[in-house]
């Protein structure tokens, strides 16, 4: 039986993998801080073939816990999913707040890696969600772009360094999708234009394909997210930055 190890499992995008995993008969690891949520999750899910450990991926020592049991115990597949961000203007948001979001997203995940790929054998992969945002700025987000460029950019390069040994390394960035990140941000989804959000469901997918495709180190979820990318590249970073800031739910706007 296949092993996975996922954080942020219980809620949004992990939660939507962990239901599609588990039906495809993996085992799973379900890595989140709510207990109660893992708790009843794994008695949906089948107790025996499950488990739940309860943790705060901002605490050192949580980090260091998770760690130490990812290299006491073999996975054949670990995806860093658990983020958060702050919606608001720099010096606006409480420092603790943004130095906290650095730790879950950044460094929880690169000590995760490290324990993990380690170990890793051929066929084993990580998956390190990233996010549309690691390929722009975000005025009213900055320090939240710049983590999940952080993460694109170190997942590249662990690409390259384990393709030989048959382990693959991906980023996986989604658009904008209907979870509760963008409330616990301090906004609502419904700040971004229907047009460009996509179900927990629809990215969940497409990062299970990317998983079983293993085809690059750094995928876009999304056909009109791609669209978006695509045309943004082609302006300066002027005007790009520009248009992040005019449209940034971070950024109040008359
Ligand atoms: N939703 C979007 O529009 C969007 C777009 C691009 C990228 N992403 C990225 O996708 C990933 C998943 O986000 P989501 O949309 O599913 O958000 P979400 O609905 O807010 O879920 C976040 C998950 O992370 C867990 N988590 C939060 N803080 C944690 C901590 N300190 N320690 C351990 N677990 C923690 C949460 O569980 P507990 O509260 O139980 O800990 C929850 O399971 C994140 O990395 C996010 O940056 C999201």
């Amino acid at each position: 039986m296949k092993k996975v190890l996922i954080t942020g499992a219980s809620g949004g995008i992990g939660l939507e993998v962990v239901k599609k995993l588990a039906a495809q008969g993996y085992s799973l690891t379900l890595v989140a801080r709510n207990e109660e949520k893992l708790l009843s999750l794994q008695e949906s899910l089948g107790k025996d073939r499950h488990q739940v450990l309860s943790l705060d991926l901002t605490k050192t020592a949580d980090i260091l816990e998770l760690s130490n049991y990812i290299t006491d115990n073999r996975y054949n597949v670990l995806i860093n999913n658990a983020g958060t961000g702050t919606y608001g203007k720099f010096v606006e948001i409480p420092l603790e707040n943004q130095l906290s979001t650095m730790t879950l997203n950044m460094e929880a995940l690169v000590t995760l890696s490290y324990a993990y790929l380690k170990k890793a054998r051929s066929g084993d992969a990580l998956i390190n969600i990233g996010s549309l945002l690691a390929h722009s700025s975000l005025p009213g987000g900055a320090v939240y772009a710049a983590t999940k460029s952080f993460v694109a950019n170190f997942s590249e390069s662990l690409w390259f360094e384990f393709k030989n040994k048959g382990i693959f390394v991906a980023g996986f960035n989604p658009g904008a999708a209907d979870s509760d990140f963008h409330h616990n941000a301090g906004k609502e989804t419904s700040a971004f234009p229907k047009f460009v959000v996509s179900s927990v469901a629809q990215v969940a997918e497409e990062l299970i394909n990317a998983l079983n495709n293993r085809s690059k180190p750094r995928i876009v979820q999304g056909f009109k997210n791609r669209m978006m990318l695509f045309g943004f590249r082609l302006l300066s970073r002027k005007a790009a930055v520009n248009i992040m800031g005019k449209i940034s739910p971070g950024i109040p706007h008359s």
